[in-house]
């Protein structure tokens, strides 16, 4: 997997996450949103009507573009802060 963006961050402390089927080493207190982004993640979540792949769009909680399911909850990647061990999973369609 390609990342589109640059990690400008390499010496930063990184912790173990979750997403989907995959563990990444992701840095610690980075947003998700921005750290999956990094590590080469472009689909958060599909939409419901024909199942488009949608990732991040604002990077500021507006667009609800980046939901992702931690814990069970639908949660906005973009406004979640990176932790060890924290798992999540692609959302499925809806906001
Ligand atoms: S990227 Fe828009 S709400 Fe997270």
């Amino acid at each position: 997997m390609t990342a589109v963006f640059h990690d400008l961050t390499p010496g930063i402390r990184r912790v173990s996450v979750r997403f989907g089927d995959r563990w990444l080493e992701l840095p610690d207190g980075m947003t998700l949103a921005a750290a999956l982004l990094a590590a080469g993640v472009s689909t958060f979540r599909r939409t419901p009507a024909s199942g488009a792949p949608r990732g991040p769009f604002c990077m500021m909680g507006a667009c609800h573009d980046c939901l992702v399911l931690i814990d069970g909850e639908r949660v906005q990647a973009c406004m979640t802060e990176v932790r060890d061990g924290l798992e999540a999973d692609p959302a499925g369609g809806g906001a």
